[in-house]
């Protein structure tokens, strides 16, 4: 909140935070906000439970967790648990029992006591917790004589096999835990003199097959826990149950919901099929479950939604189908949800999203959904999740206020630095043509960076506070494509020029005597050749939409370095080719060259020159070595990191893509004028020129000191004095080219310190 309105100040535009007083019907706020409890405020949705009491009745702080699920309805309908913990005494009341164990009361608890058979106690013992021995089988009738049991814990035992006849007698049993076991399958009647059981806990076994009949005889039971094993079909489950009030399947390999799976679950009021293989649901699957409260279809393979599956279920209040492969959810799905107060459909995208579709819906508190544009579909939810990608918020195209400020600053200095280079390269003198068209070629990149940014601050500005009504829109618009295009081609001709210009640098060092200088034609067809490989690379994802769908409308920043949608393969592709491919090989062959450059220009210096100057010169041109490769490191290594985990299927918060297209992309950008012209020599001498010739009001730049070249040249490149005819010798009948190619060279102006 405070940060918000910081941000409002900040950036002088104010956004819609009127509290709008709305009298007649106060369940219709505006896009975006909710009522207030029982007064006839709307509040936006970004106040709520954000730890403030902003309604003033506390009733924007209240409901923020979501718990209408199962937590809920387990104290409505099992109450806290109720120990009696008054009438128990400390003493052991079951004479003797083994040393292993402890027992308290008409309590026996053994766990962790290696036990591979069932210890002999008093007949009166009522809870006996076995829990991690070596229990391999249960025979017949191993528990008969214990007949006042009502508790049996026996997880995390060894048991493969249980009798039919193992738990003969415990007439009295309420709660059976057999969880973490390795059973494969439970024969009919095998529980049948249960008659008292109410939960029956067993998840994390192996049991696939389970029959109406294995139930039988349960008829107290009330929660039923089969989680994480391998079932494949369930044909009338609860028909020995008729009081089942629970059912977990979670985690199982069911493939169909048929219409008697569920059929005479009358009684059902949390019913967990998550993680199946569901593909088919018979659209009478849950008609009789009228005492439905709780629905939990996610994460199986259900492609689509019988349209009157949810008719009867008046009374759900929490429904769940996130993450299945729905295509199609029907306007109309959720009509008879009246009760309804947490509907999650997450990892959903739908398509035909309209408000209509969870207008019915008034009890509605908690919707959660795939991405935060949708938000704006469900008004009067109050508590909409997500509410950002990470880059985009529910507001705002930039989520971030350091983010909205920095896209400016950062644009600002990425244009400024390259159109000064720009205008001043004409002013040096002594430049070799062909090397100002590069370094021109490179701030012309570089420069589109800039355009990029402002054009994002722009729309940002231009969206301020709505940004969700315009989300959707905003990411298919052209120009959306068109200056994710630009960033692109910025880039990828910024890379290929440094490429090109370190290439030439490092020949002309490494091999100095076989080095041709390039003529004009063949640097002039180097730089056209770029331009269009740049301009192909950018645009070809625009004309071929059928292969990449919509490559740089995946987020609000219109790059495609993050994307919520699964893009298509061919955006897949595309996108490894060109940033862990072409860009990988680039900045691989910048790091090599300066590197080989760096040790070359060692081995000649130490041969040569006299040692306390050898150090300094050296230091010198390290540094600039250093501060050239850090820089693409820093710009590069990021995204490449990026690209590796996302092809690992790691997931990446949209937070670090946003901070990364606004802050570390445009690092070359931004640092390029800096590195190739504002601080070497010529660039410097230069500036004190026309200072020089501003004081001393004489005409710009009229005489350029014969001697200056030959001077920048020593200074510069101190240590070849005897490798100076390196490239052609040509030069040396030409002594006033010689900055030409000394300003090819990495090293140029090397006076940092
Ligand atoms: C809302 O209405 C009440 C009276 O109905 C008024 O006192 C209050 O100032 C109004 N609030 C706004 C923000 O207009
Ligand atoms: C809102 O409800 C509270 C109690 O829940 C009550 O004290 C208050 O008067 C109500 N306000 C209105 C405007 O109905
Ligand atoms: C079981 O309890 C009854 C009465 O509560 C008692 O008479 C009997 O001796 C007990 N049996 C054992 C084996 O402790
Ligand atoms: C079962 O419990 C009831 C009361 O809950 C008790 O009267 C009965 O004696 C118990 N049966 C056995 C076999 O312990
Ligand atoms: C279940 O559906 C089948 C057809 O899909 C139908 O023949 C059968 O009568 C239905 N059973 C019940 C109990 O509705
Ligand atoms: C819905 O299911 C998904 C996946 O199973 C889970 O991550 C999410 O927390 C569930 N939503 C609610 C509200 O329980
Ligand atoms: C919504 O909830 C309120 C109380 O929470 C209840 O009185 C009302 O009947 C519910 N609406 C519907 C349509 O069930």
């Amino acid at each position: 909140m405070q940060v918000h309105i910081a941000g409002i100040l900040m950036c002088g535009v104010s956004v819609v935070l009127t509290v709008f007083n709305v009298s007649e019907d106060r369940a219709h706020c505006p896009l975006g906000y909710f009522p207030c409890g029982n007064l006839s405020t709307c509040l936006p949705q970004l106040l709520h439970c954000n730890g403030v009491d902003d309604c003033g009745n506390q009733a924007d702080e209240e409901n923020c967790g979501d718990n209408n699920g199962w937590p809920h309805l387990f104290d409505n309908y099992f109450g806290m648990p109720s120990n009696n913990l008054g009438t128990k005494s400390n003493a052991c009341l079951l004479g003797t029992v083994p040393a292993e164990c402890q027992c308290r009361d008409l309590e026996l608890d053994c766990d962790g006591a290696h036990f591979k058979e069932v210890p002999t106690v008093s007949i009166n013992v009522t809870m006996m917790s076995l829990q991690r021995n070596r229990l391999r089988k249960l025979n017949a009738d191993m528990f008969l004589k214990y007949q006042s049991l009502q508790k049996l814990y026996l997880q995390h035992n060894r048991i493969k096999a249980v009798h039919p006849h193992a738990f003969r007698g415990l007439y009295n049993l309420t709660r059976l835990y057999l969880s973490y076991n390795r059973i494969t399958t439970l024969l009919p009647d095998v529980f049948q003199d249960l008659h008292k059981l109410e939960w029956l806990i067993l998840e994390n076994n192996n049991i696939h097959h389970i029959s109406s009949l294995t139930f039988s005889g349960l008829r107290s039971l009330v929660l039923l826990v089969l989680l994480n094993n391998a079932l494949t079909k369930l044909d009338d489950i609860c028909l020995e149950m008729p009081r089942l009030n629970w059912l977990d399947i979670e985690g199982n390999k069911m493939e169909t919901v048929g219409n008697v799976t569920f059929r005479s679950c009358n009684m059902l009021t949390v019913l967990v099929l998550q993680r199946n293989r569901i593909s088919y649901v018979h659209e009478k699957a849950f008609s009789l479950l009228r005492k439905l409260g709780e629905l939990d279809l996610s994460s199986n393979r259900i492609e689509a939604i019988p349209p009157d599956l949810f008719v009867n279920l008046g009374d759900l209040l929490q429904l769940n189908i996130s993450y299945n492969p729905i295509t199609d959810l029907r306007v109309d799905h959720f009509d008879k949800l009246h009760k309804l107060k947490s509907l999650s459909i997450e990892g959903i995208e739908i398509g035909n999203i309209h408000r209509k579709m969870f207008e019915p819906l008034k009890n509605l508190t908690h919707i959660y959904f795939k991405k935060f544009q949708y938000c704006g579909y469900a008004p009067h939810v109050r508590s909409c999740k997500p509410n950002t990608d990470g880059i985009s918020s529910f507001e705002d195209l930039l989520a971030n206020i350091v983010l909205r400020v920095f896209v400016w600053v950062v644009s600002a200095t990425t244009c400024f630095g390259n159109i000064f280079v720009i205008c001043m390269r004409s002013y040096i003198r002594s430049e070799n043509k062909l090397h100002a068209m590069c370094i021109i070629s490179l701030c012309c990149a570089d420069g589109l960076m800039g355009v990029y940014l402002f054009m994002i601050g722009a729309y940002d500005l231009k969206f301020r506070g709505e940004y969700n009504r315009h989300a959707q829109a905003w990411m298919d618009s052209v120009p959306c494509q068109v200056i994710g295009s630009l960033a692109m081609l910025s880039t990828e001709v910024s890379v290929l020029l440094l490429t090109y210009l370190t290439l030439e640098k490092y020949i002309c060092i490494v091999y100095p005597f076989r080095y041709l200088t390039p003529g004009r034609r063949r640097t002039v067809t180097i730089l056209v050749v770029i331009w269009i490989l740049g301009f192909f690379i950018a645009f070809l994802p625009l004309v071929c939409k059928g292969v990449f769908r919509n490559f740089y409308g995946t987020n609000g920043v219109c790059f495609p370095l993050h994307s919520e949608q699964p893009e298509t393969l061919g955006a897949q592709i595309y996108s490894i080719v060109i940033f862990l491919g072409l860009n990988l090989v680039a900045f691989l062959i910048i790091v090599l060259s300066y590197g080989s450059m760096f040790y070359n220009i060692q081995r000649t210096g130490t041969q040569t020159t006299k040692y306390s100057n050898h150090i300094k010169k050296e230091l010198t041109i390290a540094k600039r070595f250093f501060s050239i490769v850090i820089t693409d490191s820093l710009c590069w290594i990021p995204i490449f990191i990026l690209k590796i985990l996302s092809l690992m299927d790691v997931e990446i918060p949209g937070t670090i893509s946003s901070w990364v297209v606004i802050f570390i992309l445009p690092i070359n950008s931004a640092l390029n004028p800096i590195l190739y012209t504002l601080t070497t020599r010529p660039f410097k001498e230069t500036l004190l020129q026309v200072w020089s010739n501003y004081r001393q009001r004489r005409p710009l730049l009229s005489s350029h000191p014969a001697h200056l070249p030959s001077f920048t040249w020593q200074e510069m490149w101190p240590l070849q004095e005897n490798s100076q005819t390196l490239c052609t010798p040509d030069y040396l009948a030409h002594p006033s080219e010689m900055s030409n190619t000394a300003q090819l060279l990495p090293v140029e102006g090397s006076n940092g310190t």
